[in-house]
């Protein structure tokens, strides 16, 4: 089968390597389409990160560069693996793409995605959604009814903002501040206002400022560069401020908004993966009492996340800015994201085209 594999940095290939095999257990997705994430392209610029470099073996996977690409796909089942019997040949379905050790417990209330060595499908071995087909443990399928392959490719972005949702406390009725609206930024807000938030989102680009305004996200986009963002959260909330903020943009000075934006007793949930240390106003923490919060992953998140596009609160379908082939995964993909991230939201690829 062809697949996208990560040699090295800037050295990705597509190549046919053989298909998996079925395992007891496991089930053979046929792949629909897979998302290209702001991870992927740190591992193709500065990378490896996530992924095992040649020689050094993922303590879980066993595996090493070079590894199959991709962590945010849909796709088809094509074969059940001895054992596994309440999923269906033909089902839609998408993975939670988890390499997290056996042993682990990944039932309900589990925060399995703090495990030793967690890594993921499509970084850390295991295969990944740039292939045609891939086979995985039955317990990271989940089946996504009618959603269309192409808007469940971003449930797993999704996901990402269900969990910084759940990681919050935030309740219905409370008032959100975002930084940053790139594709993280936006699928937060998208949970946020489906689960009855009101959301305010910081942005500097035209484009995702257009985006968060026509999908309805967001009920103020405010730019920076248009004055100062807290004191207009604050203005909005009668004075008081927003009750949970989420920094997902990792620019410092998107943080320090953050503080002056939300109320004293707040929770700021601390989405970025930050490429640097940044500073941290500590007395502004301190004498506001504010709860600054991490987040990685999702955790039990996927059934709740894919409800929510099932009863139309969340539509995924504008957030798809391109619709590329495995052949034009560096020219048409990353390099479009690398040169033009302010213009697209999320690209699309189909491995079988
Ligand atoms: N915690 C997790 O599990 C998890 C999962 C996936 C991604 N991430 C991280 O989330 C972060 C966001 O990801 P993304 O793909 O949306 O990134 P992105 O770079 O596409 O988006 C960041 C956005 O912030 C905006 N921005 C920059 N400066 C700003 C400013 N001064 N004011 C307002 N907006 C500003 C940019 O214009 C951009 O649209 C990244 O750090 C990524 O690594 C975390
Ligand atoms: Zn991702």
């Amino acid at each position: 089968m062809r697949a996208a594999r990560y040699y090295d940095r800037n050295d990705i290939r597509v190549e046919d390597i053989p298909e998996p095999t079925l395992l007891p257990g496991t089930v053979a997705v046929d792949v629909g389409w897979c998302g290209i994430c702001g991870t992927d392209l740190h591992e193709f610029l500065e990378g490896p990160i996530f992924i095992p470099p040649s020689g050094c073996p993922h303590p879980i996977s066993g595996e090493s560069a070079p590894v199959v690409i991709g962590h945010e796909f849909s796709g088809t089942i094509t074969a059940l693996g001895d054992g596994v019997s309440d999923l269906s040949v033909g089902e839609n379905v998408v993975v939670e793409p988890y390499i997290i050790a056996d042993g682990v417990d990944t039932g309900p209330g589990q925060d399995y995605q703090l495990s030793q060595d967690m890594n993921f499908i499509g970084l850390g071995g295991r295969g990944g959604g740039l292939a045609e087909k891939i086979v995985v443990q039955r317990r990271w399928v989940h089946p996504v009814g009618d959603i269309p392959l192409d808007q469940a490719a971003l449930i797993e972005p999704l996901s990402v903002g269900h969990h910084a949702y759940v990681r919050s406390g935030a309740r219905a009725g409370q008032v959100a501040i975002i930084g940053g609206a790139g594709p993280i930024g936006l699928l937060t807000a998208a949970v946020l206002k489906a689960e009855g938030l009101t959301v305010y989102i910081s942005e500097l680009s035209d484009a995702r400022k257009q985006m968060a305004h026509s999908t309805g996200v967001a009920d103020e986009v405010l730019d920076p560069r248009d004055g100062d963002v807290a004191a207009r959260v604050r203005a909005l909330t009668g004075g008081a401020g927003a009750d949970v903020g989420f920094e997902c943009s990792s620019v410092p000075v998107v943080l320090d908004m953050l503080l002056d934006a939300v109320r004293p007793g707040a929770v700021i949930v601390n989405v970025s993966i930050w490429g640097h240390k940044p500073e941290v106003d500590m007395p502004k923490l301190v004498l506001k009492e504010i709860d600054l919060r991490g987040t990685i992953g999702y955790s039990n998140d996927h059934p709740a996340t894919i409800a929510l596009v099932q009863s139309g609160k969340v539509d995924l379908a504008p957030f798809i800015t391109g619709r590329i082939t495995l052949d034009g995964l560096v020219s048409d993909g990353y390099d479009q994201l690398i040169h033009h991230n302010e213009q697209h939201v999320k690209i699309i690829v189909d491995p079988h085209a």
